[in-house]
């Protein structure tokens, strides 16, 4: 199996390539993630998808989500059920556009309200991994998401800060309940990537901060508050590990347990 970060630009001819030389890929670029018989897995999320594999002759390839997806699609699990529409605007980390991606120039002391394809990347994406998979069709989540994205002078760490609609009243305690006690299967099986407790809530007024609360594969989360059926909470996740080199292996792991590799 070949496990492939490569930029997004040249990634799809050289996986193409591993796959018709008799490999299996595990990707973290962007090119195919909406590709109806491609898996887009995070694993706490998604780990069902991972079945389609089951009926593939040949190689396969699996994709991992947009690191921002990555790390909002955690906390929106446990309360999916409860979402009628999803407002999202993010802080992202420079690491995020990776090594050489953003001039020192353009971004000390600065914001930059734009980052290309981001937005429509989080939106898709988050149908596709709360959607459900069946073995002969797909259904996305089917939720308006609207999304901004902005470039923050942070180097490690994405935020977000959402804002979800709910289709009924609820408690705040209730939904902090559900984030708190979210488990998966990664979690069940005690996978060695695996955080414990993979949705932190975070007490402390000011959090989460990417300089004192980000966790390599937990996402963090605070600021959760109800007002007039409108939740609000903030998440940060590390874009590195759970973002991207992480949730691979944790997918790796995810596919072992489940006998697809
Ligand atoms: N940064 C993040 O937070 C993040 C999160 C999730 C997903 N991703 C995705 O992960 C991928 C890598 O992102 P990154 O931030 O690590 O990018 P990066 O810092 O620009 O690193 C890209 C790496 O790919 C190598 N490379 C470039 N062209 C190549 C080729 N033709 N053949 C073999 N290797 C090649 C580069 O090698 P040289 O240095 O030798 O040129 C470099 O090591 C991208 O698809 C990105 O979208 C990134």
């Amino acid at each position: 199996m070949v496990l492939s970060a490569l930029p997004n630009e040249v990634a799809w001819p050289i996986e193409g390539k591993l796959l018709e030389a008799g490999l299996n890929v595990i990707s973290n670029a962007s090119p195919e993630r909406m590709n109806p018989r491609i898996p887009l897995i995070n694993p706490e999320v998604n780990w069902e998808h991972l079945g389609i594999l089951r009926e593939v002759k040949g190689n396969w390839i699996v994709k991992n989500p947009n690191c921002t997806a990555a790390i909002i699609s955690m906390p929106l699990k446990p309360i999916q059920d409860l979402i009628e529409t999803l407002h999202i605007v993010t802080l992202q980390s420079v690491s995020g556009a990776g090594y050489l991606g953003l001039s020192y120039l353009a971004i000390d002391g600065n914001v930059i309200p734009f980052i290309k394809g981001e937005e429509e990347k989080i939106d898709a994406e988050l149908n596709k991994m709360l959607g459900r998979q069946y073995p002969d069709k797909f259904e996305p989540w089917g939720k308006s998401i609207y999304v901004t994205t902005t470039r923050v002078p942070v180097k490690y760490g994405h935020m977000a800060v959402i804002h979800a609609i709910l289709n009924k009243d609820v408690d705040v305690n209730y939904v902090i309940n559900r984030l708190r006690s979210f488990k998966s299967l990664p979690q069940e099986r005690e996978l060695p990537t695996a955080p414990r407790e993979p949705i932190k809530v975070i007490n402390r007024v000011d959090a989460p901060q990417p300089a004192r609360d980000l966790d390599p594969m937990a996402v963090s989360v605070g600021r959760v508050a109800i007002r007039d059926r409108v939740l609000r909470l903030v998440a940060l996740g590390d874009n590195l590990v759970r973002g991207a080199a992480g949730i691979t292996i944790l997918t790796v792991e995810t596919m072992k347990v489940l006998n697809i590799l």
